[in-house]
């Protein structure tokens, strides 16, 4: 029985309701689950579920369990009384507690009895979050480990609770691709992503995308994916789109305990704002002047709240790129806000084969956005269309690894793509949107008798190359660009 039903595909990226039995609701995803701190709220769980439309948050067990005042009401009126939160509550086990201290005193066994007893919708068992970089022997220790606990968990009597089985493989996609394909064999029922706060932290985004492509080769199609402890609205579409449909986070709050402000282009100080970028209740009805005249409490929550309002938006518009197929431009102009961003999509795009495998076939036209749009999976699929792609003129194509590359002056040629036959003019995603300049030049050259298709570019865009350069030419075509034949012409 799988809790998990996806609506719709983007690239890796999906629309997805996760049914959560206990709570007796089914989750819209992707979403956010703000972490709630069972001494400390920021804006309380009634708040969450009534402002800002959250159906899913997220609290620690561990907190609870060691806790002389809360533990006992938890365990007899229950989690969803003692929060006042009606829709689904997810609980983490101590294991980032763990990573912190080092210590913890409570098994998996334990902590999983515990969730169960004070009704978590979705329990976790204590995984160990080795960091990114450590040693291989480590690594792989620490993940046999984990791998054990996961047993545990899928052997624990659970009853209704589901169970999350975290991935971990520190910075080794190898590991974190074994981790996956174990965690998937467990049973378990999501799937968090773990130990890459770390990266998220240092803002290596590359590293991220290479770790959340190797779990999700292990992982397949089994969902629902969490990426433990993001919840900065500025990678929500990057993880998206690479197959994420569960964030966490606590930042809302604890940004705005250090009067930090989000925005999905990155991180602002109120101190350094004389304007509020932002139409959210909160930036409409305040000037930053006003807010920086409150008092610690009144500021903290309205930062928290407009803080919520940016990262509920960024959901949305996520889930509404995924419903209109342009997700992957929405990254694009997502990855422009921050040149380590952009380290990030371009990693995404190193694997658009992957995500090839899940994007769906026909959408909206394609937008060419930057010259990463020659990079994107559609594009890759096109080329592997024509190379299926039978004609009964001489004319023989691009069989892989082959030698007869040529197409005619019957060709048309559109940026990114390349020489396309004309038939396909009007099919997906040939009725691209391209800029009337990068067009023009494309068919000026086409026209000059030019023009064979060298690939695409990893970094610039699609290039043609003169069919009588020279040899010596050939050493300047830029690394990286796939000469596909250029002398076989005859
Ligand atoms: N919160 C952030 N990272 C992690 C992780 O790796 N494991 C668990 N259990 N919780 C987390
Ligand atoms: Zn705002």
């Amino acid at each position: 029985m799988t809790n998990f039903e996806v609506r719709q595909y983007d690239a890796a990226g999906r629309l997805g309701e996760l049914s959560v039995p206990r709570a007796g609701v089914t989750v819209q995803t992707p979403t956010i689950l703000p972490v709630v701190n069972p001494h400390v709220q920021t804006v309380d769980p009634a708040a969450l579920e009534s402002d800002f439309g959250a159906e899913i948050l997220i609290t620690n067990s561990y907190i609870l369990h060691g806790s002389e005042e809360l533990r006992e009401p938890a365990l007899e009126r229950g989690l969803h009384d003692l929060l006042d939160f009606s829709g689904a509550i997810m609980t983490d086990s101590g294991s980032f507690q763990l990573a912190e201290y080092g210590d913890i005193d409570v098994t998996t066994e334990e902590i999983l009895q515990f969730q169960r007893a004070i009704g978590s919708d979705i329990g976790t068992p204590v995984d160990i979050p080795t960091p990114p970089d450590v040693d291989r022997d480590r690594a792989e220790t620490e993940l046999a480990t984990t791998q054990d606990r996961l047993e545990t968990a899928a052997a624990a009597d659970t009853g209704e609770m589901l169970v999350s089985a975290p991935v971990q493989g520190s910075t080794y996609p190898d590991l974190r691709e074994r981790a996956a394909d174990h965690a998937r064999t467990t049973g378990l029922d999501v799937f968090p992503l773990g130990a890459v706060v770390p990266l998220l932290n240092e803002y290596r985004y590359a590293d991220l995308a290479e770790v959340v492509t190797a779990c999700k080769r292990g992982l397949g199609e089994v969902g629902p994916v969490h990426l433990f402890g993001a919840g900065h609205p500025m990678m929500f579409a990057m993880a998206a789109a690479l197959g994420c449909d569960l964030f966490d986070s606590a930042a809302y709050a604890l940004y705005a305990r250090d009067d930090r402000y989000l925005t999905v282009r990155g991180t602002e100080l109120l101190d350094e704002l004389d304007y509020f970028p932002c139409h959210c209740p909160v930036c409409t009805d305040h000037t930053p002047d006003e807010l920086r005249g409150l008092d610690d409490d009144s500021r903290q929550d309205l930062l928290a709240r407009h803080n919520l309002h940016v990262t509920y938006g960024e959901i949305r518009t996520v889930r509404q790129a995924i419903r209109a197929g342009n997700l992957l431009e929405l990254v694009d102009s997502r990855a422009r806000g921050h040149p380590a961003m952009l380290d990030g999509y371009r990693t995404l795009l190193d694997h658009a084969a992957q995500l090839e495998r899940t994007d769906r076939v026909s959408k909206d036209a394609f937008f060419y956005t930057s010259t990463e749009s020659a990079r994107r999976p559609e594009v890759l699929r096109h080329h592997r269309r024509l190379d299926r792609f039978e004609l009964d003129a001489d004319e023989v194509l691009l069989t892989e690894g082959g030698s007869n590359d040529r197409y005619d002056e019957t060709w048309g040629v559109l940026p990114p793509f390349g020489p396309y036959p004309r038939e396909l003019a009007d099919t997906y995603p040939l009725t691209a949107e391209v800029p009337e300049r990068t067009d023009r030049a494309a068919r000026e050259a086409a026209a000059d008798g030019v023009a064979r298709l060298v690939e695409r570019h990893p970094d610039t865009s699609f290039t043609l190359v003169h069919d009588d350069w020279p040899e010596a030419a050939l050493a300047r075509v830029p690394d990286g660009v796939r000469v596909r034949d250029l002398h076989a012409r005859e």
